[in-house]
C-alpha cells in the first residue's frame, strides 16, 4: 500500500511506546520515538554542565549537536555526536529534567524540523510523542490518543523502571502537569484524534483495534 503516517500521542505510562512499536512492526512501518529526541537533547545539556531552566544555554546546546535517531521497530536506536544514549536518556536525571528542556519553544523547533524529515523520509512511519497529532504531522492518516488512569500508568512505568510506585506517581503527575500547560505546543488531544483509554484494555487489543481502524481508512 501507499504512505501511512500514524500519529499517536497521550501522557506517560499510557502505553504509548509498546503500541506504537507493535504496530509499526505489524503495519512493517518505521517507528519514531520523537521522546526519545528531547531526551537525548536534555542528556547533552546535563552532560554538559548546564542547567536545564537557562533556555539560552540549552539552545545553544542544542544548536551544537548531532542527533542520528534509528528507526526499527524491532531495535530503535539514537546517538548524540556518535555517542549512543538509548541507556542513559531513562534514567531519573534526564527525566526529571526533560520537561524542562522540552519547553522551550526554539528546541521545540528544532527537533520539529528534524522529526519532519524523519517523516517524510519513510514510506510508512509509527510517530510517538505529545503533539504529533496536532503539530508535527497534523496531515496523518490516523491521530490515536492514548490514556490510562494515573494509578495504571505508575504501576507500568514503575514495572519498567523498577522505581517505587508512589515515587513513580508523583513524577507523572509533575511531568504531566509541565506538558501540558507549557506555552509551545502543550500536551494536547487532537480534534480528530481516536481516543482510546488503556486501563483495562490489552496491548493486543489496542493493537488490533488500531490495525483494523487502518484498514478501514487507508
Ligand atoms: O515519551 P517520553 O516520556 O519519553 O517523553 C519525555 C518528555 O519529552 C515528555 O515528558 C515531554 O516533556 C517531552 N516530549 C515532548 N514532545 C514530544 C515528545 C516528548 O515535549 N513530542
Amino acid at each position: 500500500s501507499g504512505r501511512c503516517v500514524v500519529a499517536v500521542d497521550g501522557p506517560s505510562g499510557s502505553g504509548k511506546s509498546t503500541v506504537s512499536r507493535r504496530l509499526a512492526a505489524a503495519l512493517d512501518a518505521s517507528y519514531l520515538d520523537t521522546g526519545a529526541m528531547y531526551r537525548a537533547v536534555t542528556w547533552a545539556v546535563l552532560q554538559s554542565g548546564v542547567d536545564p531552566h537557562d533556555a539560552d544555554a540549552v539552545i545553544k546546546v542544542a544548536g551544537d549537536i548531532e542527533l542520528a535517531v534509528g528507526t526499527d521497530p524491532q531495535a530503535p536506536h539514537i546517538q548524540v555526536n556518535g555517542t549512543p544514549v538509548d541507556r542513559s536518556i531513562r534514567g531519573p536525571e534526564v527525566t526529571g529534567a526533560v520537561s524542562a528542556v522540552a519547553a522551550v519553544p526554539w528546541v521545540r523547533q528544532l527537533l520539529v524540523a528534524e522529526q519532519r524529515k524523519l517523516i517524510a523520509a519513510a514510506p510508512r512511519v509509527v510517530v510517538e510523542g505529545r503533539d504529533i497529532g496536532t503539530v508535527v504531522a497534523p496531515d496523518a492518516d490516523l491521530k490515536v490518543y492514548l490514556t490510562a488512569s494515573a494509578d495504571a500508568r505508575a504501576r507500568r512505568r514503575s514495572a519498567e523502571t523498577l522505581a517505587d510506585v508512589a515515587a513513580t506517581a508523583a513524577d507523572l503527575h509533575r511531568r504531566d502537569k509541565l506538558d501540558s500547560t507549557r506555552a509551545a505546543d502543550p500536551l494536547q488531544q487532537a480534534d480528530d484524534a481516536v481516543v482510546l483509554d488503556t486501563t483495562e484494555l490489552g496491548i493486543d487489543e489496542v493493537v488490533s483495534r488500531l490495525l483494523a481502524l487502518l484498514d478501514w481508512r487507508v
